[in-house]
């Protein structure tokens, strides 16, 4: 073995990604004995989708669900008129499941699989002892949204963005007749795109959050989904406001909490990012975020909630009080952070938690101090001015130059680099070796220690 381990940073989201870890190995444990239990003639594939919904089928195609008006919940009803102050000639209603609504409450968001289907019918009216009434009339079509937390159906049309879309006709309700979502619904729901595309402010009951489901929130310890909402209750009020995109950008870009680190100093947002390498040609400790909204696992918690994944960091990293950011500037980090890449963007890939390590090599000499300086350029000038260059993303760390350590120092150095919580490096950030190799490591510490 040649690798030290070094002391794992104490913080609660690295522990949670092992726990996290486990709780899968489990579950691969459990669906093993199912398939040995169920062996019929139908791929796991296959089967795993059944499972799924049974409003969808293996290749991902919508049914409306048959029996939607007599079992489904109403969860609101929106009048429209064509233009101010006309009469209302359509009214759509939405319809889901119980289990939705109740998961929702608790949440904040869809469960993977929840559904909702909105009917639209033409108005009529009379006056009535009430008034001047609208009520629905026939039917004209219908919408049906089938929520997916994990990016099935990759080549269907239908499906992208966490949603499978449908839409059905009057006049044959066994019918899909959409044939692309992004053209057909996505352009329209962009105004509700902060809120996982759902028009949310129509829907009251979701607001409700009881006093039981409150309390299963706070004790749960099972489920991974619901740990980043419990550990920040501030969420629940979040969710119902106005995410403000300039605000969040403002915040992601010049605000510092406890320390001088900024957002920027750590992760950049741009639209040339990879998962290897930031837009501006840096590579920061932490990896790009730019289409982190599309991924299904931030911060190893099995949920696709990335502004609560940032404010791990503003608690972490930036060292803000518990719980960090507040409901409003959650709502506008949320803004910002959904207004990156699409889901097909090169940082939508999940971070590789499993594979990250901070540990350092048992021998520190023997790298090559030309490349390390390269390195340095690319790495320590985001925060650090280097042999008299500028810092490039934030002036708060103060001048490195090639030869100014002792090698006495390598150890130190070494750990320095690699470790967030050593304790002489309260501010500065570790790089994983995701982030730095080993070997990349070795070469910085051959610059920084040759004269
Ligand atoms: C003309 C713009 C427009 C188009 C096109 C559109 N939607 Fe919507 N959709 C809305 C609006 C606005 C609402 C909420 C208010 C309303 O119904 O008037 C909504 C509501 C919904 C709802 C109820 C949940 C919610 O967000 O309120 C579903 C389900 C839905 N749409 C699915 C679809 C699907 C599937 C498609 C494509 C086949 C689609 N929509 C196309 C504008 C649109
Ligand atoms: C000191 C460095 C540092 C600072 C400052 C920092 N982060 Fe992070 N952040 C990390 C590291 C390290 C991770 C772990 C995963 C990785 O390497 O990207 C992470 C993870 C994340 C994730 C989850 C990524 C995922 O897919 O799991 C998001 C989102 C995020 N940060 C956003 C932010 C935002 C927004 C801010 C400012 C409020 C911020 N971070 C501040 C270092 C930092
Ligand atoms: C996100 C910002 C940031 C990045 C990137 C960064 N540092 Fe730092 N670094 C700091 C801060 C802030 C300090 C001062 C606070 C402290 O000592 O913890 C610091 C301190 C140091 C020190 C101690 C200076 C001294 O004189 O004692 C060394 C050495 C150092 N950094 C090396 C590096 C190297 C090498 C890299 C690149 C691999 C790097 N840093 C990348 C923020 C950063």
């Amino acid at each position: 073995m040649n690798q030290i381990n070094q002391r794992r940073p104490q913080a609660n989201w690295y522990r949670d990604a092992f726990d996290g870890m486990a709780r899968r190995a489990k579950g691969v444990l459990l669906s093993v004995t199912c398939s040995i239990v169920m062996i019929a003639g139908v791929s796991a594939q296959e089967r795993s989708e059944k499972q799924f919904s049974k409003y969808v089928d293996s290749k991902g195609n919508i049914s409306l669900p048959e029996e939607f008006e007599t079992t489904f919940v109403h969860l609101g009803s929106i009048a429209v008129a064509p233009k101010t102050g006309a009469d209302v000639t359509e009214l759509h209603a939405t319809y889901t499941r119980a289990e939705d609504v109740k998961a929702f409450q608790k949440d904040g968001h869809f469960a993977d699989g929840a559904i909702l289907v909105k009917e639209v019918r033409s108005a009529k009216g009379e006056d009535l002892p009430t008034g001047h009434t609208r009520f629905a009339a026939d039917v004209k079509i219908w919408f049906v949204m089938v929520k997916d937390g994990t990016g099935r159906f990759k080549d269907n049309d239908l499906w992208g963005d966490g949603w499978g879309w449908a839409l059905f006709n009057a006049n044959d309700r066994t019918k899909q007749v959409a044939t692309d979502y992004r053209t057909d619904c996505r352009t329209c729901h962009v105004p509700a795109k902060g809120n996982d595309w759902i028009y949310t402010q129509c829907y009251p009951s979701l607001k409700k959050i009881d006093a039981k489901s409150k309390a299963d929130v706070s004790t749960s310890e099972t489920s991974p989904t619901k740990d980043l909402v419990a550990r920040f209750p501030q969420w629940k009020e979040a969710i119902h406001l106005k995410g403000d995109l300039a605000k969040g950008r403002k915040y992601f870009e010049s605000k510092t909490i406890n320390t001088s680190l900024t957002c920027a100093s750590c992760h950049s947002f741009d639209v040339r990012d990879t998962m290897s390498l930031d837009g501006d040609g840096l590579v920061r400790s932490g990896f790009p975020i730019f289409a982190a909204a599309h991924r299904t696992d931030i911060k190893h918690s099995g949920t696709g909630l990335v502004a609560l994944g940032a404010n791990v960091c503003v608690v972490h990293f930036m060292k803000g009080e518990p719980p960090g950011m507040t409901p409003q500037e959650l709502a506008d980090m949320n803004q910002f952070l959904q207004s990156g890449g699409n889901a097909k963007h090169a940082t939508a890939k999940n971070v590789d938690y499993a594979h990250l390590k901070w540990t350092i090599p048992e021998t520190l000499s023997g790298g090559d101090a030309k490349k390390g300086g390269a390195l340095v350029m690319q790495t320590c000038i985001s925060c650090h001015s280097v042999d008299g260059k500028n810092a490039r993303v934030l002036d708060a760390a103060g001048k490195i130059g090639g030869g100014s350590f002792a090698a006495a120092d390598l150890k130190k150095l070494a750990l320095r680099i690699r470790n967030p919580e050593y304790k002489n490096n309260d501010e500065m950030p570790g790089y994983s070796d995701i982030r730095l190799s080993n070997q990349a490591l070795l070469d910085i510490l051959a610059w920084l220690t040759t004269k």
